[in-house]
């Protein structure tokens, strides 16, 4: 099965940027799952590229007034295969709780699209992370009538954006602690990405944990030399 390599661009570039950018990766041939996750206006100018389209954010109505928002059913119109769902910017931001990231994940399994489901804990040395982490997971799985097409992407949010990431050996930890957690409760074990700081000097050793089935890039990802560097 291809590792995941999911590309978070966030609230960055411009439309010529994204031009550039196009030219930049069109031609990169490579052998893993890269979900491209542009700002969604300019989705449709990444559309005809040999990746797959994520959107960062989706709402969980089919339609109506719900002026700034957009809807699984509308993403999927696009050829959006994945979504982003309870970063944990939008958590912070954007007041997100589990009760929407659960009707946000419902609604992109009705959609047939993927979920990368975000958790992760707040602070570095947390001596609870697997509390935190099970009680994230908690409130959307317990209520979930289908587990299909479900990606977790652990991310601790200290890692995030800091240029410090977890180091391997505790990545792997968590990643295995992750999927026991979710099969002995859940029957279910997910692929499960990591994410926080991930860039050029630490891609290769994370990617290459057995356990770990990808990884999610924010900051590193906004330039497409970077990524034609690290995936070529
Ligand atoms: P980062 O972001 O790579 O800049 O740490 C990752 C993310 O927010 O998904």
């Amino acid at each position: 099965m291809k590792k995941w390599v999911v590309l978070n661009h966030k609230m960055n570039l411009l439309l010529d940027d994204v031009y550039s950018y196009i030219e930049e990766i069109k031609h990169l041939q490579t052998d893993y799952e890269v979900v491209i996750c542009p700002s969604s206006l300019y989705l449709p100018y990444f559309k005809n590229l040999p990746f797959s389209l994520g959107i960062q954010n989706v709402f969980y109505e089919d339609k109506g007034s719900f002026t700034g928002e957009i809807s699984c059913a509308q993403a999927s119109s696009l050829g959006v295969k994945y979504a982003l769902i309870g970063h944990s910017e939008r958590r912070k931001y954007f007041n997100e709780e589990d009760i929407d990231i659960r009707r946000k994940i419902e609604k992109v399994i009705i959609h047939n699209m993927c979920s990368i489901f975000c958790i992760g804990e707040k602070e570095k040395n947390d001596k609870n992370i697997m509390d935190v982490l099970q009680a994230q997971i908690d409130c959307v799985f317990s209520q979930l009538p289908d587990f299909k097409q479900i990606i977790i992407a652990y991310e601790p949010v200290w890692a995030i954006g800091s240029g410090k990431s977890l180091d391997v050996s505790d990545i792997q930890s968590i990643v295995v602690q992750i999927k026991k957690y979710c099969f002995k409760k859940y029957q279910f074990t997910p692929p499960v990405l990591y994410g926080g700081s991930v860039d050029k000097s630490n891609f290769f050793r994370i990617i290459t944990i057995k356990e770990v089935d990808g990884v999610l890039i924010g900051t590193y990802s906004i330039k497409g030399s970077n990524v034609v560097d690290l995936l070529k």
